[in-house]
């Protein structure tokens, strides 16, 4: 694939102070009209000055020197197109200093969902458009000229030019409203000025303006903020509990940073057409629906916990991102990362009985462990500089790993420093920029220890170790090495990285035991037996000899630790460092476990396996294990909530249905049927978090009137999360030419862009659909890329999923069309993919006739 060529940075040459902006969208021919003035001070003379800016065509260009009034009037612009620039060349010199550059631009409102777009949905059988933006991490620049990188930060000064009965909304609350009074009969009269406050000073991608015919509902906190909740016309009973949230949220963070909410207002916007899952512009924060609505009749609880989640992530960037920004994207992990950790903790505070610590572990400590398992993982600091490379490390690294490490780190110094820690460095670079280092020299400050060297390991090396126990005439000794999933990465690698690892256990009095690991061999002080990584909080996996794990099953461990020993066993077995059928030996022991987070991981195990070795003879008997498993759980969960059963029951009903349904139990496929059934016929839905179950049941087991009938539902559907959830059945089908239909269903009309993976990545899961997938994607390569642009981080969602192919040969065909393909930002996902596919057709080689063995015996 070509390279990327490199990008100037422009903020050497001149440094905006503040922007004035008028933006003026036109709802008839879907274009908009901006007015800017950029205060700035120039490093020194000259006759041209770069600014970012993409399809942009600017006009009335000037330059004026504060101090002596002098204007520079424009000679000529040029616009590159590679570099995202257009370079205003004046007539004569503009002086060194402070002065205003004047201009003018007009846009296209676009339809891929970044700069500033627009999003189409109905009303009462009407068409609506609603005008919003995604700047993240580079697109402000599609919107307006500005220099568009997170350290020229400034104040903005926005006003928006809008039909009167739309809401304006923008990161401020509006001072002034007035009619706007076109200069001559343009077509633009029912539009009004409003006025936004001045910004806090703040980053380019922080920015955001939304127009649209909008209700919401709103409330303050305990803090005096003003909450409000915005959806377009009827939907706004589903905003309630992320008022709730949000209200919660903000003073949870205010308390725990010591730093209030900055801003008088912060408003929460639900989008119908939204790339990711939510964007955290300062006071602005947008969401896609399905990551902000609740509808109490229907939503599941799974999705409410997403809702929840999501808004207290963004919740937390509203310091940790909007007040300290990183410097650079570089330090992207800092903002994602620490995100993605907080929002757990501010959540655990708010639903105490969601017990979701629990499920960080599930979560993000197993997308971490996965991904970073791979020879073509990358640090969690990586130099990037393009767009395409910056938006490609929004990614599991920066995400999951970034959440791991920084909870490592909080483990290590303990609750009290490290939120003290958190406080310093927020409050000493608030308004500015910061790095990664900064953070640890923070955090060191407050605790004394030496936070920068430990974490060092974790975020500037790729990877993470396995530790291995072994038992000696003379007690345990460990040693560590990199863990790699791949067989073949770890036999052609030569990699001697080590870690300072914190290693965590409970000895015999059940005291918790800490020591800090960092030799290739040596022995742990006081070690004398017992699971290893106790509360699974370091980045590690422990491989232990039969005997000792033996041991260990025997002793009652917590809910997370019984979730880390499968975790890690499946991992051993795929990687070939331990056999399969051990895996599963340990697996048969759970038969009375009742956590969902530990069955969790017993259903991705088996489900791994089924889907790798689902072309052998024996893929019957895996089908036939997994029905063993989740029969007797899923009878005992019965098809109704009950009274005072813990939160996660809700999820893991709806798991073990599912999992018992699609691997053939007769009674509840029946049941499933009746279910389904009932709600064509009558129009009573199965209960809103087993429906998915439903769904899944009958995809499972249907044919094509079941697939008409849920594209029926799917087409009528209201709530997005009811959307997410048939299109998810949709690709469950074993039918190929069904499997084909969903596909095609998914670039339809009916289904918005951002809801194709729903759907995409159902059928790449599925066995039966996966080298369909990859064909729809061969196919419709050129199409992804106008729908969703070239270097979006979309893009790869469609890259991700064909990771479950366990074929070589199909590798070596995705790697054959991706060369020929222009850089558009996946490449790293397309190795990883590659990476994957190998290893698991290795593993089809080198196990299967254990595996069957085992299998005969046991089914
Ligand atoms: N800052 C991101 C939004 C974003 C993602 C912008 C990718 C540009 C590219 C936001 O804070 C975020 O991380 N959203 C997540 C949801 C979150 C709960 C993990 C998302 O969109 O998936
Ligand atoms: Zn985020």
């Amino acid at each position: 694939m070509a390279k990327n060529k490199a990008h100037k940075r422009l903020l050497n040459n001149l440094k905006p102070d503040r922007y004035k902006l008028i933006i003026h969208p036109d709802f008839k021919d879907h274009t908009f009209r901006g007015e800017e003035v950029i205060f700035l001070t120039l490093k020194r003379p000259t006759k041209k000055i770069v600014l970012h800016s993409v399809n942009l065509k600017i006009s009335d260009v000037y330059f004026k020197n504060l101090k002596t009034a002098q204007t520079s009037t424009l000679y000529d612009i040029s616009y590159s197109v590679e570099q995202e620039t257009i370079t205003l060349n004046f007539a004569r010199v503009c002086k060194k200093g402070q002065g205003e550059l004047f201009l003018k631009f007009v846009g296209k409102l676009s339809d891929d969902m970044r700069g500033f777009y627009k999003s189409r949905y109905n009303h009462n059988g009407k068409e609506k458009f609603l005008a919003t933006t995604q700047f993240e991490s580079t697109d402000a620049r599609r919107a307006f000229p500005c220099i568009d990188e997170p350290e020229a930060k400034a104040v903005f000064d926005v006003t928006m030019i809008v039909p009167r009965h739309h809401e304006a909304i923008s990161n401020t609350m509006p001072i002034k409203i007035g009619e706007h009074l076109p200069a001559e009969a343009s077509g633009q009269a029912g539009y009004k000025v409003v006025e936004f406050a001045p910004t806090p000073k703040m980053s380019t991608y922080l920015l955001a303006f939304i127009s649209g015919e909008m209700e919401s509902v709103e409330g303050k906190n305990k803090d005096g903020v003003l909450v409000r909740v915005f959806t377009t016309h009827g939907k706004k009973k589903q905003a309630e509990f992320a008022l709730e949230v949000g209200k919660k949220s903000l003073e949870f963070y205010g308390k725990y940073f010591g730093i209030k909410y900055p801003l008088p207002v912060l408003d929460m916007i639900a989008i119908p057409d939204f790339a990711s899952g939510a964007m955290e512009n300062w006071g602005a924060v947008t969401y896609r629906e399905s990551a902000l609505l609740v509808d109490p009749d229907h939503t599941a609880a799974e999705d409410r916990q997403w809702v929840a989640l999501v808004i207290a992530h963004e919740l937390a960037h509203q310091w940790f991102g909007n007040l300290v920004t990183m410097k650079w994207w570089t330090d992207l992990w800092l903002n994602e990362g620490f995100a993605s950790y907080i929002e757990y903790l501010a959540i655990d505070n708010i639903f105490p009985k969601w017990q979701i610590w629990k499920q960080f572990v599930s979560r993000e400590l197993g997308i971490a462990l996965r991904l970073d398992s791979l020879a073509t993982t990358h640090p969690i600091e990586v130099p990037v500089n393009h767009p395409n490379e910056i938006s490609e490390i929004f990614d599991a690294v920066s995400y999951s790993k970034g959440a791991v490490v920084i909870r490592m780190i909080a483990e290590y110094l303990g609750e009290r420093d490290f939120q003290k820690g958190l406080s310093l460095y927020l409050k000493r670079h608030s308004y500015g920029n910061a790095e990664t280092k900064d953070l640890w020299q923070a955090l060191e400050e407050v605790s004394g220890k030496p936070v920068g060297k430990i974490m060092a390991d974790w975020t500037k090396q790729s990877g993470y170790p396995i530790l291995s126990v072994h038992k000696t005439g003379k007690g345990f000794e460990f040693n560590q090495s990199r863990f790699f999933m791949s067989p073949i990465s770890r036999k052609s690698s030569k990699d001697k990285t080590l870690w300072n690892v914190p290693v965590i256990w409970q000895n015999k009095s059940r005291k918790v035991r800490r020591e800090l690991f960092s030799k290739h061999f040596g022995r742990l002080n006081g070690f004398s037996g017992g699971k290893l990584n106790f509360g699974e909080t370091s980045l590690i996996r422990v491989d232990y000899p039969e005997s000792i794990l033996k041991n260990i099953e025997n002793l009652k461990l917590p809910a997370v630790d019984r979730l880390g020993l499968i975790r890690d066993s499946f991992a051993l077995a795929e990687s070939g460092q331990s056999p399969t059928t051990l895996a599963l030996n340990l697996i048969e022991s759970y038969k009375n476990e009742k956590e969902y987070v530990v069955w969790v991981e017993i259903s991705g195990g088996l489900g791994r396996l089924a889907q790798v070795f689902s072309e052998e003879s024996f893929s019957d008997r895996i089908k036939e294990l997994r029905r063993l498993t989740f029969s007797p759980l899923a009878k005992k969960l019965g098809w109704n909530p009950k009274r005072g059963e813990p939160f996660t029951n809700a999820m893991l009903r709806d798991m073990a249905l599912w999992e018992a349904g699609a691997n053939g139990d007769k009674t509840i496929i029946d049941e499933a049927k009746k279910q389904f059934t009932l709600y064509i016929k009558k129009g009573k839905a199965p209960h809103k978090d087993i429906r998915g179950a439903v769904y899944l049941i009958i995809a499972k087991c249907g044919g094509k009137k079941e697939f008409a009938q849920l594209t029926k539902f799917y087409k009528e559907a209201r709530l997005s999360d009811e959307k997410n959830r048939i299109g998810e059945a949709l690709g469950a089908f074993n039918d190929k030419n069904l499997l084909n239909k969903a596909l095609n269903f998914s670039l339809s009309k009916a289904v918005r862009p951002q809801d194709l993976f729903s759907i995409f990545r159902s059928v790449a899961r599925n066995s039966k659909g996966r080298l369909l997938a990859w064909q729809f994607v061969r196919k419709n390569w050129q199409k992804f890329i106008k729908i969703y642009g070239a270097g979006g981080h979309i893009i790869s969602k469609v890259i991700e999923p064909l990771g479950s192919i366990s074929d070589r040969r199909v590798a070596d065909e995705i790697e054959g069309f991706f060369k020929k393909q222009k850089s558009v930002g996946v490449e790293r996902t397309v190795s990883q993919i590659l990476e994957l596919i190998r290893a698991k057709a290795e593993w089809r080689n080198r196990e299967s006739k254990n595996i069957e063995k085992w299998l005969i015996e046991r089914t």
